[in-house]
Order: structure tokens, then C-alpha cells, then sequence
């Protein structure tokens, strides 16, 4: 068993990282104060192969593994966690669900513009009523001919007022409950489909989630993806996958909180010596340090299984509940590190603290995971 990255994988990382330490970290703050969408770093995310990782190259995409998208949403994460989730939607939620389930034509057509950086995309699954409880959908797709028509509003749309296509489900037959739900590509510039507000947040404030409606939007037969009523198992497989993507945004979120605390524990002095010296900060750091190397290893576990083509459902689980809680628990203590100065916008650790929750939220809460895990390791 080799643990090392390969030559590749760790050119990319140090890709990754030059382009975030130079392009993201200067303006990082400012743009989470005011909440501002970091448009020319989406384009640069694009212009550098960074939204379609795993995309094959005939789709447009990078052709890379799962274990180097992992890693491209750790470095990002490290020091821009809205930057990771931006490009986490994009990746797995989007392009993944699209080269898994959709045509020729909706791959030449949709998915390469998406893999490039062209277009963006966003995924809607979530509603007012419906969020851990993800198969209670009350938006409707009616048929109506060569068409579908769209009614209802859905809430946290990651990248939702900047996207060009939505991964949208739908309710197409109430009857027949999970099995009535159909999945749509929405091309978000045709009458119908509109921005109603975009939330002001807690964290990862410079990546914008929307709430949206659908009224009598029309559209055509040719933008369903897969088949009429798969739609909720293809919501799920997309986010099997998706759980790894946020397991690595938190994986960075730790290790950038993590690296913050080191630092300053190192120039930080009290009672004559600086504070990593005493034993209950090295122990914390000591923590840190464990915890992410393990959260590291479950991800990059999960990431191996899905290139592998073996089940990876549990694993993906795993590494996103482990892997979340490891950059609550990291930030948490980063603050108290920091001490006063932990709780100042002049330190990031505040930030790696409020951005660190919705990696315990999104895609699944932690509470979903454990329910995931807990039917996959009783099955038989
Ligand atoms: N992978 C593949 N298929 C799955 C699956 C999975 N993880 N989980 C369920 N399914 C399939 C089941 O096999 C079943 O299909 P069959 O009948 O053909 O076997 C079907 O889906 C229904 O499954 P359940 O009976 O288990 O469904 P359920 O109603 O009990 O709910 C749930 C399952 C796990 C609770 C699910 O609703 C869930 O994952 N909820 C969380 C939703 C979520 O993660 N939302 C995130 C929103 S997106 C977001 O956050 C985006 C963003 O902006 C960042």
C-alpha cells in the first residue's frame, strides 16, 4: 500500500496552492465581509481546469482522478472555503451528474461549456419543506407535450444567481412518491426561472446560495435527465459523490485553520515563552494535527473507491460526517488559541470557524450521515 501522491497529484496540489496564495488570499476577507462573488476567480478556477477535475477530457474536462479533485477542493478550501464550495457544486453536484446520467447531446451540449468554466452550473434539490427530508418534493413538472412545465421554489442554491444550467428535481408523478421525482437541466436564462433573494449568511459568505422560483417554466423533453422518475436516485448518487467533494472542503478548512494556530502559537509569547511551549496548547495542536491526518486518509479513501469503481456510499458518509466535525473541533480550538485575537476579522481563524459549520449541514447533515452509515453497515 502506497500512501504518497504521485507525481500528478502533487503538481497539482502545488498548483492549486500557488494559485489561491496569490490570487484568493489577498482579497479573501474583504469579500466575505461584503459577501462578494468572486467572479474573475471563477473564471480563473475555469481557465485552469479546476471546475471539471474529473470530467473526461472528451467532455471538456481535466480527465484527473477523484483522489486529485479531493485534492484541488482541499487547496482551494485551505484558504478560501467559498471558493471550494463554488467549485465543489460545479464538479460533482453538476458535471458529475451530467457525465453519469446524461445524453450526447446534453454532454456536448451542456456539459462541456460546464467543465470549461464557460457556464456555471448549480444543483436543486432542497425546498422550504423538504431538506433532510429530500424526497418531500412540492415543485412540479407537469407534462405538457414536447414539454415540462415547472412550478415551485427551492432554497440554498449554491451558485444559484450566477448559474447558467440548475440540476433540478421535480415532482412529476405525486403517486408514486421517491419514484415520481424526475431530474431536469434548467437552462436559468429561459422566462420562468428567477432569483427570489440571495441569504445572508453565516459563512462562506463570498459563495452565494439563493432561494429560487419556477413559474410556468418551460422545458423541453430533451433537458430531462435520465428517465422519468429517476430522478431521486439520481439526486442521491449525485451526492454520494458530492460528499467527498465537501469532506475536502472541510479537510481544507481544518488544515488552514490548523496552519493559522501553528503560526501564531509560534510568534504568540506569554509568561516569557511562546505559547506552543506549554503543554496544553502543544497537545491541542497535537490533536489538530491527528485529527486532520485521519480525516485526510478517509477522504482520500473515499476518493480511491469511487476511481477504483467500487461502492463507496458508507465511505463517502464517513469522511464527510469525520471530516466536518474535524474542521468544527479545528477552528473551534484555532479561536481559543488565538485567544482574544481569535475572536478579531483581524485573524482568520474567525472565519475558518463560521465557514467551518455548513460543512456539518450541507449535502447531507451530519445526523443524515450517521443515518447513511448506520443502514449501509446493518444491510445484511
Ligand atoms: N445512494 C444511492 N441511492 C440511494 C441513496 C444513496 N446514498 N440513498 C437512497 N437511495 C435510493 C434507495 O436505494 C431507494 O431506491 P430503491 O427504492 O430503488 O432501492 C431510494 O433512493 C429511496 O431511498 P430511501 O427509501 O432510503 O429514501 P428516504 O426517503 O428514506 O431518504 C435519505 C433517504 C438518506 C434520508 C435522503 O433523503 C437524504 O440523503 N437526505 C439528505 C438530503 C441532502 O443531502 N440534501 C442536500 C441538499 S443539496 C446541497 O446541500 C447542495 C449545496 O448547495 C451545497
Amino acid at each position: 500500500m502506497d500512501f504518497r501522491l504521485n507525481d500528478d497529484q502533487q503538481m497539482l496540489r502545488d498548483m492549486v496552492r500557488q494559485f489561491v496564495e496569490k490570487e484568493a488570499r489577498p482579497t479573501v476577507a474583504e469579500r466575505d465581509e461584503h459577501g462578494i462573488w468572486p467572479d474573475a476567480l471563477v473564471k480563473q478556477m475555469g481557465e485552469l481546469g479546476l471546475l471539471g477535475v474529473a470530467v473526461k477530457e472528451e467532455n471538456g474536462g481535466a480527465g484527473l482522478d477523484y483522489i486529485s479533485y479531493a485534492i484541488v477542493i482541499e487547496e482551494l478550501s485551505r484558504v478560501d472555503a467559498s471558493l471550494g464550495v463554488i467549485a465543489s457544486v460545479n464538479n460533482s453536484l453538476v458535471c458529475y451528474g451530467i457525465e453519469k446520467f446524461g445524453t450526447e447531446e446534453q454532454k456536448r451540449e451542456i456539459l462541456a461549456p460546464l467543465a470549461t468554466g464557460r457556464t456555471l452550473g448549480a444543483f436543486s434539490l432542497s425546498e422550504p419543506g423538504a431538506g433532510s427530508d429530500a424526497a418531500a418534493q412540492k415543485t412540479t413538472a407537469v407534462r405538457d407535450g414536447d414539454f415540462y412545465v415547472i412550478n415551485g421554489v427551492k432554497n440554498w442554491v449554491t451558485n444559484g444567481d450566477h448559474a447558467d444550467t440548475i440540476v433540478l428535481m421535480a415532482m412529476t408523478d405525486a403517486s408514486k412518491g421517491v419514484k415520481g421525482i424526475t431530474a431536469f437541466l434548467i437552462d436559468t436564462h429561459q422566462p420562468g426561472c428567477r432569483v427570489v433573494k440571495v441569504e445572508n449568511k453565516l459563512g462562506i459568505r463570498s459563495a452565494h446560495s439563493s432561494q429560487m422560483a419556477y413559474d410556468d417554466c418551460r422545458v423541453s423533453v430533451s433537458q430531462r435527465l435520465g428517465e422519468e422518475g429517476q430522478g431521486f436516485k439520481i439526486a442521491m448518487t449525485i451526492l454520494n459523490a458530492g460528499r467527498i467533494g465537501i469532506a475536502a472542503q472541510a479537510l481544507g478548512i481544518a488544515q488552514g485553520a490548523y496552519e493559522a494556530a501553528l503560526g501564531y502559537t509560534k510568534i504568540r509569547e506569554q509568561f516569557g515563552k511562546p505559547i506552543h511551549e506549554f503543554q496544553a496548547v502543544g497537545f491541542t495542536l497535537a490533536d489538530m494535527a491527528t485529527r486532520i491526518k485521519a480525516a485526510r486518509l478517509l477522504v482520500y479513501e473515499a476518493a480511491w473507491r469511487k476511481d477504483q469503481g467500487l461502492d463507496y456510499v458508507k465511505d463517502a458518509a464517513m469522511a464527510k460526517v469525520f471530516a466536518s466535525e474535524t474542521a468544527m473541533w479545528t477552528a473551534t480550538k484555532a479561536v481559543q488559541l488565538h485567544g482574544s485575537n481569535g475572536y478579531s476579522k483581524e485573524y482568520p481563524v474567525e472565519r475558518f470557524f463560521r465557514d467551518a459549520k455548513i460543512t456539518e449541514i450541507y449535502e447531507g447533515t451530519s445526523e443524515i450521515q450517521r443515518l447513511v452509515i448506520s443502514r449501509e453497515i446493518t444491510r445484511d
